[in-house]
């Protein structure tokens, strides 16, 4: 607004009366603040935003969903101001393009120069940085929280121990394997990975790691030893040689617990150790969060910053995400990377050592906007240690990508439920699946037909009229499978006759991309564009007698639906759904239920490469999924990206699992290797034509049988 303000004030300098509207468009130009939206934010904007419009502040509020949104908001000029947490900045600076500035730190005293420094304390039998191999070392624990990140958790231990880079061992056994070789026990309880099989199986294998907890054998994170103060006690009750701690509890902890300060050091970083009672050495700094703005409008922005704590409400401090806070300004207003590397190995936290052969993830991604997603995922992946770190890569369309991964061209892609089948024959698998979060939002494939039809079971539909959502979709995939157990033949090599020959008519929307015959009595649909609405339109209108219809979608329309002809209590209900079993007695019977998304790879990878790309995905989950830490995530990976949701992932995504239990319903999964796991459709067209003669036989008996008994 204001750019183009000033091309035109150029343009038109001499007219005087624009001069003045300019002007008066300046002073009143407000100042717009991103503040990210989640249920812990929510009230506080909904409470302050509108009060921060006086006079003196002058500020509107902008809505983000995660940081990063912020973050780019200040560049394309959609918002002045926001609140970036240092891992936002490191990710920033790698964007010299952005024109953004370090204008405050949201300090909780106005006198602590960093959020927390770590050090390492030794008991006084070490003597030096060479003398810790073989002791026992106290860690407060890898299970990370929003200001305890991995690039924290793992400074020190990545600092003396490094990777081998064993091609046996997945990243984290790496690490695991070269900490419980070093050190002759320690105790790092709590979770080392966030799947409790994989995290069983680690601290079984390296039970050392355990040795110094107080309960070895548990080592989970109620152990008396885990966390901050945990790992402070394991060093005094000398149950470890060494501890990774915070400096201020190191502080806090000899004062209260009286703990004789001569029998303890430092240790530093150039090798060396030093009495408590001087200055300590620190390994890592955590800096404060900070206030970042436009480079244009940053010196306007520390002013009311600074000047509105002073005098008026600390109403931006309170929408500021709760931080309990003091503004600071920076002494002069700095680019992001000047400002991060005053902090002693922030910076060099991200300069990790890299494997060779390269264990990087080539993520698969097959439009413009998928590729912007992934590398904000990627940078936050990266400096929130996410490991392996991944790299994007952009093929032309959903079926390159399918091809780059079968080809190991690339390592994961995320597919869609309609591509799974494809996905199965090409010789790829799922390697986790994206769900919601209820078992009701679930995606159901279903038969309907009408409350008052005749049809009780699948058999019963030879001859009748269907009702599908697509060629080749889901729904279609189910019916064959359901197909290929009442004929026992192979409906799979050959679809469309299949289908055919067992239904009367069908409509089936998206037949004309197809490259093979179509029997004359499949229809495709005005549009050709298939969806459940149009597939129940379909069964409403009496075009068809059954739907295979995914029942998310379509359960607002009609309510409940039954499973049972409602016969000695007819009410409300005009539809019902068909069973697999006589005996299933369940409301609404359906066929399979399928995820929101895949995550596929290549079926032949090794169980190291596999298990690897697993914790990382897990991990990404837990950081940028629905159950991200502190008040407001730094990125949502299945959250919209600039306004565009469903890009890479489903919005509706809340987890990715390997196994997911869904009692009542068969996978779709399971569907899909139960039609493609027998050997390949040779000879298709000579037994498909066997194949449609015998369902015509099957179809004349049937029809003889019904005339017998009338
Ligand atoms: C995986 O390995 C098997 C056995 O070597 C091979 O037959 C199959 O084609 C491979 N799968 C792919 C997708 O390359
Ligand atoms: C097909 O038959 C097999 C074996 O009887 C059974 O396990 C499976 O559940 C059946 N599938 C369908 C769709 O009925
Ligand atoms: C339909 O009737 C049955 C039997 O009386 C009852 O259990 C069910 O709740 C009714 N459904 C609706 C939608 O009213
Ligand atoms: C059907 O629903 C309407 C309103 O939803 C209700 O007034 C009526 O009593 C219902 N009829 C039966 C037979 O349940
Ligand atoms: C997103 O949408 C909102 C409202 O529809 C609009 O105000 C905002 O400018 C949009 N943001 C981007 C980055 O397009």
């Amino acid at each position: 607004m204001l750019r183009g303000w000033t091309k035109m004030n150029d343009r038109l300098c001499g007219s005087l009366f624009l001069l003045l509207l300019f002007c008066q468009c300046i002073d009143s130009e407000k100042l717009k603040l991103c503040v990210v939206e989640t249920v812990h934010t929510a009230k506080n904007i909904r409470r302050f935003c509108p009060q921060l419009d006086t006079p003196q502040n002058s500020v509107e509020c902008v809505i983000g969903n995660d940081r990063f949104n912020c973050l780019r908001r200040l560049t394309t000029g959609t918002a002045d101001f926001t609140v970036l947490e240092p891992e936002d900045l490191v990710a920033a600076s790698g964007y010299r393009e952005y024109n953004i500035l370090v204008t405050n730190e949201l300090r909780l005293f106005r006198a602590e120069k960093e959020r927390f420094t770590m050090v390492v304390l030794v008991n006084k039998d070490v003597k030096s940085i060479w003398n810790l191999k073989g002791k026992r070392f106290c860690h407060p624990g890898l299970d990370t929280t929003d200001e305890w990140t991995k690039a924290f958790s793992t400074y020190f231990d990545k600092w003396i121990v490094t990777k081998e880079c064993n091609p046996e061992k997945t990243l984290l056994e790496d690490r695991m394997f070269g900490l419980s070789n070093f050190f002759e026990a320690a105790c790092i309880a709590g979770p080392w990975s966030p799947d409790a099989t994989f995290d069983n199986k680690l601290k079984s294998k390296y039970r050392n790691l355990c040795g110094a907890c107080d309960n070895p054998l548990g080592c989970y994170s109620d152990d008396k030893y885990h966390g901050r103060e945990g790992a402070l006690l394991c060093l005094t009750d000398n149950a470890g040689d060494i501890a990774w701690v915070r400096l201020d509890d190191v502080i806090e902890h000899f004062k209260e617990e009286h703990i004789n300060k001569d029998n303890y050091n430092y240790l530093c970083l150039d090798g060396t150790t030093r009495s408590l009672k001087s200055t300590p050495c620190p390994w890592i700094t955590r800096p404060w969060p900070v206030i970042v703005a436009r480079t244009e409008v940053a010196e306007k922005v520390d002013k009311m910053m600074t000047s509105s704590t002073q005098q008026h409400s600390t109403w931006i401090l309170d929408l500021l995400e709760n931080y309990q806070t003091t503004p600071v300004s920076i002494d002069s207003l700095e680019t992001p990377e000047d400002f991060l590397v005053k902090f002693s190995g922030f910076m060099s936290a991200n300069n990790r050592a890299k494997c060779r052969p390269s264990r990087r993830v080539q993520w698969c991604v097959a439009s413009n906007l998928e590729d912007r997603k992934c590398r904000w995922l990627r940078e936050a992946s990266f400096v929130y240690g996410v490991e392996p770190s991944i790299s994007c890569k952009q093929e032309s369309s959903r079926a390159a990508c399918l091809r780059a991964i079968k080809n190991n061209q690339a390592d994961i892609f995320v597919a869609l439920p309609q591509e799974l089948y494809e996905v199965r024959k090409m010789g790829l698998e799922t390697l986790v699946q994206a769900v919601p979060k209820k078992a009701n939002q679930f995606d159901r494939i279903a038969a309907v037909v009408k409350q008052d039809s005749r049809f009780k079971s699948f058999k019963d539909l030879r001859g009748a009229r269907a009702c599908f959502t697509g060629y080749k979709d889901v729904g279609w995939y189910t019916f064959l499978s359901i197909l290929k157990n009442i004929t026992g033949g192979r409906p799979e090599c050959s679809g469309l006759e299949a289908v055919g020959n067992f239904f009367a008519e069908s409509v089936v929307p998206g037949l004309d991309d197809s490259q093979e015959t179509i029997p004359s009595n499949l229809h495709t649909t005005a549009g050709n564009v298939g969806d459940d609405a149009s597939a129940f339109r379909c069964l409403e209108s009496d075009n068809g007698d059954v739907a295979f219809i995914n029942i998310k979608n379509i359960q607002k329309k009609i309510g409940n639906l039954k499973s049972e002809p409602q016969d000695d209590h007819p009410n409300n209900t005009s539809y019902r759904t068909l069973c697999l079993k006589d005996s299933d007695e369940a409301d609404v019977c359906t066929l399979a239920w399928f995820p929101l998304n895949a995550v596929v790879v290549h079926e032949n990878l090794t169980e190291v490469r596999r298990e690897d790309m697993y914790m990382m995905l897990l991990e990404m989950n837990d950081l940028f999924g629905t159950t991200f830490k502190g008040q407001v995530p730094t990125f949502s990976m299945y959250g919209t990206y600039d306004n565009n949701s469903n890009i890479i992932f489903s919005g509706e995504t809340q987890n990715l699992q390997m196994d997911v239990h869904q009692m009542h319903t068969r996978s779709y999964k399971d569907i899909i290797d139960h039609l493609v796991k027998q050997s390949p459709c040779s000879g298709s067209r000579n037994t498909s034509y066997l194949y449609g003669y015998i369902i015509s036989i099957y179809v004349l008996i049937h029809f003889l049988k019904e005339l017998l008994h009338v």
